[in-house]
């Protein structure tokens, strides 16, 4: 499974990548507003630093908008994946900018059968929340394993890109099911380091090692 990063912010983004954990980002426009950056420069030093696809999203609601923005943001670098809201204007302005071969990731999915739409339509990544759907009571994952069986049923290249994780049992889960890509801010990508019986076996280990009296270097 590919990680991207949820976020826009660059610190965050450098040191995980440095660890040669991020295979892409994804930003949103409240991403964009939590930074206070600028959209295209913010975006730009993305671009610089990371290899994957880098979301950028737009914020017209209809199509020919999205597919003007879309267009002007994938002036920023070669890496940019355009997003577009899972709407029927979002479809028309995925099928236009795909076809133009460029990468769509379409956003906001909350069903399968808005997934086998963007499908049709030639999108790139397709990004079901999670998270959104848990605060609703309705089982998150149970909508990645749905896509998975669907895609999977009729050979759909779309990407499943995991979205709207909240923690590290979402990213588990999104592996076992096999999404393509999971996106996930960095806080949730470093807690999956932690268990409690690692801190415990540590700090055992060390009181030990105390006792020896000896030092390595
Ligand atoms: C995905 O691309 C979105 O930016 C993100 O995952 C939304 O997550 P949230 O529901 O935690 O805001």
């Amino acid at each position: 499974m590919k990680f991207f990063v949820d976020t826009a912010e660059i610190d965050a983004i450098r040191e995980l990548h440095d660890l040669g954990m991020v295979d892409g980002v994804t930003t949103n426009p409240s991403l964009i507003m939590k930074s206070g950056r600028d959209i295209k420069e913010v975006t730009k030093e993305i671009c610089d630093l990371v290899d994957g696809p880098v979301s950028a999203e737009t914020v017209a609601t209809d199509a020919a908008g999205m597919i003007a923005e879309g267009r002007e943001l994938a002036k920023i670098a070669d890496n940019i994946a355009i997003k577009v809201p899972l709407t029927w204007d979002g479809l028309k302005a995925c099928k236009e900018l795909s076809g133009e071969g460029r990468m769509v990731n379409v956003t906001l999915c909350f069903s399968a059968n808005q997934a086998l739409l963007a499908a049709k339509a030639g999108a790139t990544f397709i990004s079901p929340f999670i998270g959104r759907l848990d605060d609703q009571n309705i089982d998150g994952m149970e909508l990645i394993q749905d896509i998975r069986t669907i895609y999977d049923n009729y050979g759909f290249e779309t990407q499943i890109l995991a979205a709207s994780i909240r923690s590290a049992n979402h990213m588990k889960e999104a592996a076992l099911i096999g999404a393509d890509v999971a996106t996930a801010p960095p806080n949730v990508i470093k807690a999956m380091a932690s268990h409690v019986l690692t801190d415990k076996g540590l700090d055992a280990f060390l009181k030990d090692w105390a006792k020896t009296g000896q030092k390595i270097v």
